[in-house]
């Protein structure tokens, strides 16, 4: 058996050299495991007469006790070493500056769509929704468009596949669905989300259109026209504002008509720029939503929201609106 003295001498060497809690646990073992020295060391007492068994004992337990110190040095300074390697490994830079929490702000389609429908409700109209996916009769059907109308192809359409469904393609059939559910007097506006194959600078496959519908015994074209030409004019802060309203085609309406307003580009020329569609209520339409054609009439439109925020703003390209970079979009905050 290895003397006490060799013991200890090995056991300050050993630990000495540890470096991590591990290898210190392994160490410790080979003095107080099973067959660890100073267990050997323990054991032998048994067989020693009372008086040899007094002495020795002392002795180990001295050399226990300084194992023991040895163990917690070591134990201490590991310790020790793997926070300083943690602290260089997180070095703070207390110089740096804070991380700022982003000011969050409106989108600036939202902000033009909340301009449109304070405007619209000082003039009485109240705000209606419908849902994204309609059916075939609310978006045509019901809107004066039977099947295999031609003027079904004037939109290309996202159809579901039971093709009874699809993704509107315009806001136009929310006016079929208040008309179900409401007695006239109805003025109602609708903004929403509305959905066609197209894709450049100034269409987007996802856009946004605020339908409008006012009815009520004798409403007329003349309604129609104080109402937007009121509208342009505050909307975009200029009383001398010139709306034109070109005659069209659109099946829920007679007579329709394409509403442009007037527009000075960057090099002061003066442009028309089509912003929407418009009309009488067709009777059919009035019929299909319950209503007495012979009773009431009213006018319905429906107009291109993003195009109105990119006008506002001076915005000139419509897909920076949906790419959500936030350098674009702080400048609306
Ligand atoms: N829904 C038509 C479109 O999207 C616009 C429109 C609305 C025309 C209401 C007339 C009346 O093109």
């Amino acid at each position: 058996m290895t003397t006490l003295e060799a013991i200890l001498t090995e056991a300050t060497t050993y630990f000495a050299a540890v470096k991590s809690a591990p290898e210190l646990e392994q160490t410790k073992a080979k003095y107080f495991g099973k067959s660890g020295s100073l267990t050997e060391q323990l054991n032998s007492l048994a067989s020693m007469s009372p008086e040899e068994k007094k002495v020795a004992g002392a002795a180990i337990n001295l050399a226990k006790a300084r194992v023991e110190s040895l163990i917690s040095e070591a134990r201490s300074r590991i310790s020790h070493a793997e926070l300083e390697a943690k602290l260089n490994a997180e070095s703070i830079d207390v110089t740096q500056p804070g991380r700022m929490a982003g000011i969050g702000g409106l989108h600036p389609v939202t902000r033009a769509l909340e301009r449109i429908e304070i405007l619209f409700a000082t003039m009485g109209f109240a705000i209606a929704d419908g849902p994204e996916i309609e059916t075939d009769y609310h978006c045509f059907t019901a809107l004066n468009t039977p099947p295999n109308h031609p003027a079904r192809s004037m939109q290309d359409t996202f159809y579901i596949a039971d093709s009874e469904h699809l993704l509107r393609p315009h806001t136009s059939p929310v006016q079929i669905r208040y008309m179900e559910e409401h007695e006239p007097p109805l003025r109602i506006i609708c903004p929403g989300r509305v959905f066609r194959c197209d894709h450049d600078a100034t269409h987007s496959p996802m856009f946004h259109q605020i339908e409008g519908l006012w009815i009520d015994e004798g409403i007329s074209l003349a309604d129609l026209k104080g109402t937007l030409t009121q509208f342009f004019r505050a909307f975009f802060e200029r009383d001398d504002m010139q709306i034109r309203f070109r005659p069209s085609f659109f099946p829920f309406v007679e007579p329709g008509v394409e509403v442009d307003m007037e527009w000075e580009n960057k090099g002061g020329k003066i442009k028309w720029l089509e912003i929407g569609g418009a009309g009488v209520v067709h009777p059919q339409v009035l019929r299909n939503g319950g209503i007495d054609p012979e009773k009431f009439s009213g006018f319905a439109f429906g107009m291109g929201l993003d195009r109105l925020a990119m006008l506002k703003y001076g915005v000139n390209d419509l897909r920076l609106f949906f790419e959500n970079d936030v350098k674009f979009l702080s400048q609306f905050r």
